[in-house]
């Protein structure tokens, strides 16, 4: 499956902002830093980075640092996410991101870098079957 190319200015600036956060990622374990930004419905914009752990397998990859600070600013609907791992390689959230920002919504734009483009993919592309969130009836009814 390919991506789109996009060419809009404001997926280019959102995959900068991927790249600063990419900068604070803590990676001592892998030293492979990601960076994710999403861009918000209200047009703002929250970024995240890979959080890794002496226990590895607690590592908190960039795209699920940056959702849960969307939720934390109590404006969590993102359109679209850009990713940057490796400079000018594709980087695909993991399964884990995918089915996590599937949550919020579907239709998200993935945002990424191939070469010197930037590549736009559809979340419900990635993960066709998601596990939505109105399976699950919290009242029990
Ligand atoms: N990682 C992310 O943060 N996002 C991805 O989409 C892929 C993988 C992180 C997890 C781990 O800290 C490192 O990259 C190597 O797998």
């Amino acid at each position: 499956m390919n991506g789109s190319t996009l060419s809009d200015p404001k997926y280019h600036e959102l995959m900068l902002a991927a790249k600063a956060a990419r900068a604070n990622a803590y990676a001592p374990y892998s030293n492979f830093p990601v960076g994710a930004a999403l861009l918000l419905e209200d047009g703002s914009v929250v970024t995240g980075c890979n959080v890794e752990n002496a226990s590895i397998g607690l590592t908190v990859c960039a795209e699920r640092s940056a959702m849960c600070a969307a939720v934390a600013a109590r404006t969590p609907k993102p359109v679209a996410a850009a990713v940057a791992g490796e400079e000018g390689r594709l980087c695909p959230p993991c399964g884990a991101c995918r089915q996590f920002l599937y949550e919020f919504n579907p239709e998200l734009l993935v945002v990424l870098e191939e070469g010197s483009d930037i590549v736009g993919y559809r979340l419900a592309d990635l993960l066709p079957v998601g596990f939505p969130a109105d399976k699950l009836d919290p009242c029990g009814n």
